[in-house]
């Protein structure tokens, strides 16, 4: 067995009302509080009026889009100029993202530039940021549980990776996804899916992140159509949160594959939903992986069918009936082709030429050359 470490959030609350129930221990970190949440601070309501109830100050920034590295800059001079002491991230990956990036770098830098990888200096971060809490309104990016941030730059998307990234509280409230539109409920759930299939085939997968993906991939593919079909199932909500938080906590320690090495350069170009390029891309990285690893007769295969296995529920499955499975969901879930977004024919060899360099790449289980590449974009226009 090869060896491995394991990080994870310094600590995790799961459960309805864990939200309201985390406030006081927020309130004890500062006096003075950032927020960093979606473009409908309304949602936000129940947060503000409890911190305030507790005697905290509190500044808001609403972040209605995926987060660049200026918006970066811009919230950063904000929680410094407030003098925060603590932030709180709440809503989808965007917010957690960015309230992840600010409170890691706040006491260290004033240009976020200086520690990002490929774009900037990537320095590290020389030592732990503002104490962070990160609280999920949706289902998908397990970004509450990762030590990085992602950030957009000039066309790419680019991560700020330090342990000090890991929130010192994620609270998961499956609650707090109850409303959630359907599109986004599918989106983000398949996205999950992805990244509890992408680190149990990944070639750094470990026994404890192995068995966080197949509790995980169980739990996504008997809810995810229950919430499709009926968004207040807070059972279903439980599964799915629970899902996303295992996907994080797997991604964050062996890493992604194909599916989110496109998605990168694919995100820096278009303003596609991440979650909806998963989609598109999750049935077609599974029949070329499978192939690929098929030509070699490579061990990865055995991944692959442990997957199939825990996709239909049956013991006898074949890769086929894996696939099949994730087929279904990603039609159940609607995923418009890659020309929804504006890509076209022409952006394939630049988008495969970027994804090969694409950190998560890299946990893929086997390499797949840039034609191999092509050929999935090709068919997900
Ligand atoms: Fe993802």
């Amino acid at each position: 067995m090869n060896g491995f470490e394991f990080s994870a959030p310094g600590r995790i609350v799961f459960g309805n009302g864990t939200g309201l129930e985390s406030l006081p221990e927020i309130r004890k970190w500062s006096e003075r509080i950032l927020l960093v949440t979606g473009s409908d601070v309304s949602r936000a309501g129940w947060l503000l009026d409890g911190l305030d109830s507790l005697g905290a100050t509190i500044a808001i920034h609403s972040q209605a889009h995926e987060p660049t590295v200026e918006d970066c800059g811009e919230v950063l001079r904000i929680a410094r100029a407030f003098g925060a002491g603590a932030v709180v991230a709440l809503g989808g990956g965007s917010a957690i993202d960015l309230g992840k990036a600010v409170a890691a770098l706040a006491p260290h830098t004033e240009d976020p530039m200086d520690h990002l990888e490929v774009v900037g200096k990537g320095l590290p971060l020389p030592g732990p940021g503002l104490p962070c809490a990160a609280i999920p309104t949706t289902a998908g990016t397990g970004a509450e549980a990762t030590r990085n941030s992602v950030l957009a730059a000039d066309e790419v998307k680019v991560s700020l990776r330090s342990p000090h990234l890991l929130p010192r509280l994620a609270v998961i409230d499956p609650f707090l996804a109850i409303g959630l539109p359907k599109d986004q409920t599918g989106w983000t759930g398949l996205d999950a899916l992805t990244q509890l299939l992408e680190p149990l085939t990944s070639r750094f997968a470990n026994p404890i992140s192995d068995g966080f993906c197949r509790e995980g991939i169980v739990r996504s593919v008997r809810s995810l159509p229950v919430a499709l079909l009926d968004g207040m199932d807070i059972e279903a909500r439980s599964d799915l949160a629970l899902a996303s938080l295992l996907s994080g906590l797997a991604l964050a320690n062996s890493r992604l594959g194909v599916v989110h090495g496109l998605a990168a350069p694919i995100g820096g170009l278009f303003a596609a939903p991440h979650g909806a390029v998963c989609a598109r891309l999750l049935p077609l990285a599974w029949k070329a992986n499978v192939a690929a690893l098929q030509r070699e007769n490579h061990p990865g295969l055995d991944k692959y069918r442990d997957a199939a296995r825990l996709l239909t529920g049956q013991s006898t499955a074949t890769l086929d009936d894996g696939l099949a499975v994730i087929q279904k969901l990603s039609n159940l879930v609607g995923t418009p082709g890659l020309a929804h977004w504006g890509m076209i024919e022409s952006d394939i060899p630049g988008l495969c030429e970027r994804a090969s360099k694409a950190s998560s790449m890299k946990g893929n289980p086997i390499e797949l050359d840039e034609g191999a590449l092509a050929d999935i974009l090709q068919e997900a226009l």
